[in-house]
């Protein structure tokens, strides 16, 4: 499709030169009509044709290589991350390796005293983290290893397949936030050999908040008791073949509907679904390319004002976020903002984060506020 008629798509690009989607995105017209539509269907009728559907699992599956049964709905990436971490059993002296890159909700669920885990933190070195210090880190006390695939403030890519091998050769589970990735960078659970990896879809989803998925690992479904339960974490047939509720034994899942406990937000997984599709449909191979041609020209033009980059600029560690160093980048981004350029303020700088319908027009038009700015 010509970027002409993929910008249709995108009401937000009348109004704004939107390049923050590491933060919050906005609504593709299609997710929004679809919203719209479930909204109207309650309003009207008291149900909606659109909840018939599997809620999105199935498309997440596709997007990271999955089978459906594997892919549990959330409420948030954090509560996938939290999901993993309490169903996993610490024996004394055991630990679980993360980097000092992470967003906090990677790192927090570790940090409850009653877990008795302790932390141990890989540092980074200018905004990276080195294989070899995550493989020193990693021994057999390890039980799991927890990252982000992309880091939300510089996106520094991991290389989940190494980090999956380090962690798989210590007996170590491992731990994967795509909140940064899904929807812009490849993801393929089953050549990198990822156990958890959960994400929400506000993000390069391009879906509304209150829908996130969980995917886990078929083999390790059946082994692990969710920290929660209820109606929605027991076999289907349960309900289905009876006619009340067997409340007299829990007979959990067996897929990873198990991690369910209730209704979930229905509205929110109509967009969610919708907004997967629409990226499928685009390819995600052909959005990585064209966001790495975007991200790739404003490095260019960063480099080309004379600031500083804070994003590692190796082919194999770049994503979907740029961000530079700017004095005062508070204040720098809202006198972007009064322009109509969305980006974010991160650690010293300006976070921009492109996604495929952008063009390098809205960069140079970001570049040259900067320029305004800093003059
Ligand atoms: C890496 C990362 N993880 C998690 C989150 C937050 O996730 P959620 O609000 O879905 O819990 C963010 C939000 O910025 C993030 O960047």
């Amino acid at each position: 499709m010509e970027l002409e008629n993929i910008r249709k798509l995108f009401p937000v690009v009348k109004n704004k030169v939107f390049l923050n989607h590491a933060a919050q995105s906005p609504l593709p017209k299609p997710v929004a009509d679809a919203m719209r539509q479930y909204v109207e269907d309650y309003s009207n009728f008291g149900a909606s044709p659109l909840e018939a559907s599997d809620l999105g699992k199935s498309m997440f599956a596709r997007l990271v290589g999955a089978k459906p049964e594997e892919i549990a709905l959330v409420e948030n990436t954090s509560v996938g991350l939290n999901i993993a971490a309490n169903v996993l059993r610490y024996p004394p002296g055991s630990k679980v390796v993360t980097t000092d890159l992470e967003y906090p909700s990677v790192v927090y669920p570790w940090l409850k005293s009653s877990l008795g885990v302790k932390v141990h933190y890989v540092r980074s070195v200018n905004g990276k983290v080195s294989l070899e210090d995550i493989e020193k880190a990693v021994d057999d006390a390890t039980v799991a290893v927890a990252v982000s695939h992309v880091e939300y403030v510089n996106g520094f890519r991991n290389d989940l397949r190494a980090i999956s091998e380090i962690a798989h050769r210590h007996g170590a589970v491992f731990i994967v936030d795509a909140i940064q990735s899904a929807g812009v960078i490849p993801i393929d659970v089953k050549r990198d050999n990822v156990d958890f990896l959960t994400s929400a879809c506000y993000k390069w989803l391009l879906g509304p908040a209150g829908a996130a998925y969980l995917y886990v690992r078929e083999d390790l479904i059946e082994k692990l008791e969710p920290p929660y339960v209820g109606w929605a974490s027991v076999k289907q047939e349960t309900f289905e073949t009876v006619a009340f509720w067997d409340i007299w034994s829990l007979k959990l899942s067996e897929t990873a509907s198990r991690f369910e406990v209730g209704t979930p937000s229905t509205v929110s997984f109509v967009g969610a679904a919708e907004a997967i599709k629409l990226l499928l449909n685009f390819g995600i191979e052909n959005i990585e390319k064209r966001v790495l041609e975007l991200t790739g020209y404003l490095i260019e033009k960063v480099k080309a004002l004379g600031l500083q980059l804070q994003t590692p600029e190796e082919p194999q560690h770049r994503s979907g976020i740029v961000n530079f160093k700017i004095d005062k980048p508070k204040e720098a981004v809202e006198h972007l903002r009064r322009n109509n350029i969305v980006v974010s303020a991160r650690a010293h700088g300006i976070r921009v984060s492109p996604h495929f319908y952008n063009t390098e027009a809205e960069i140079d038009k970001l570049i040259e506020e900067t320029k305004n700015w800093t003059k």
